[in-house]
């Protein structure tokens, strides 16, 4: 069985076996193209697979993210959303893509994965110190929810953005309008030095990012977690949103995820949670 990468016409098929594995069989609900609006367009992602009979069976999407730091720029590819449909696993396909895709798509690679395994055998190497993850336990307070992240808001949380991490991952509006799996809705407290981007659902938030100035966090915090009694939070280690929540008694565990192929040690990045696929 070939791996060919996939034109227009077979990607409504391809989605379709995406969600069976990562939306249905996890009892998710809607579809990754919602999502992640930017992916599944022309120019979106490079999207590769096995067809049996015409139709998707074990593939991979591979979407080139521009890494930008101060004057120079370079583009990487983030691979993700690695699936075998359930009858077809254990003969080789994943491994199949993922050689092939490896072959076909130049320069660096990276991954997120929480089965190393397949992916080290394959020359894959984890390379993530700074990723992080943490809990907050309390109580929130009441009041309003913070409002829904919308493109009016864009050019100033990306001018905040730029101005606190010199090393980021350019995003276009469709990037910024990516819903990762436990977000219904994005919503957004900011101020002009500052925002923090989070979801929260059943009483609980998920932190996505939170930058800018610290002196600005202990305002933007309430927000995030009116109305709930813990905060799950998306690290980097080493971040002043680390910093922050540590003093505030938060202790971040390691969670490492990011694998990497074809990566110059000199070049490596940690990659925000919302820029992750
Ligand atoms: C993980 C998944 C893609 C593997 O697909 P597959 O086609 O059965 O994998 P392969 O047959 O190509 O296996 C490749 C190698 O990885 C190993 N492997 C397969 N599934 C694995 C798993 N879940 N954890 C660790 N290693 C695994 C196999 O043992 C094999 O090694 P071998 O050649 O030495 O025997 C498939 O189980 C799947 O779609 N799972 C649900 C989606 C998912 O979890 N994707 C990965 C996200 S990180």
């Amino acid at each position: 069985m070939r791996v060919e990468e996939l034109a227009a016409p077979h990607l409504p098929a391809f989605v379709a076996a995406i969600d069976a594995v990562f939306v249905t069989a996890r009892g998710r609900n809607g579809s990754v193209a919602e999502r992640w609006p930017a992916l599944f367009r022309p120019g979106g992602a490079r999207c590769f697979a096995v067809l049996a009979e015409g139709a998707p069976i074990a593939g991979l999407v591979a979407r080139p993210v521009r890494c930008q730091a101060d004057d120079r720029q370079f583009i990487a590819h983030q691979v993700g959303f690695v699936f075998t449909l359930l009858p077809w696993r254990g003969r080789g396909l994943a491994a199949r893509v993922l050689h092939a895709a490896a072959e076909q798509v130049p320069g660096p690679l990276v991954l997120w994965a929480t089965r190393p395994g397949l992916y080290a055998k394959l020359g894959w190497e984890a390379w993530d110190p700074h990723g992080a993850k943490g809990e907050w336990r309390g109580e929130g307070g009441t009041g309003n929810e913070a409002p829904v992240l919308m493109p009016s808001m864009l050019p100033d949380l990306e001018a905040i953005r730029a101005r606190a991490r010199p090393r980021r991952v350019a995003r276009s509006e469709q990037d910024w309008l990516a819903r990762p799996f436990g977000a219904a809705r994005m919503l957004v407290a900011r101020v002009p030095q500052a925002y923090a981007l989070f979801a929260q659902q059943d009483g609980r938030a998920i932190l996505y990012e939170l930058v800018g100035d610290p002196a600005h966090y202990d305002a933007l915090w309430p927000h995030v977690v009116q109305n709930c009694r813990s905060a799950l939070l998306n690290l980097d280690a080493e971040s002043d949103a680390a910093r922050w929540l540590r003093q505030r008694g938060v202790t971040p565990h390691p969670n490492p995820l990011s694998m990497w192929l074809r990566w110059p040690p000199a070049d490596r990045w940690s990659l925000d949670w919302l820029d992750r696929i």
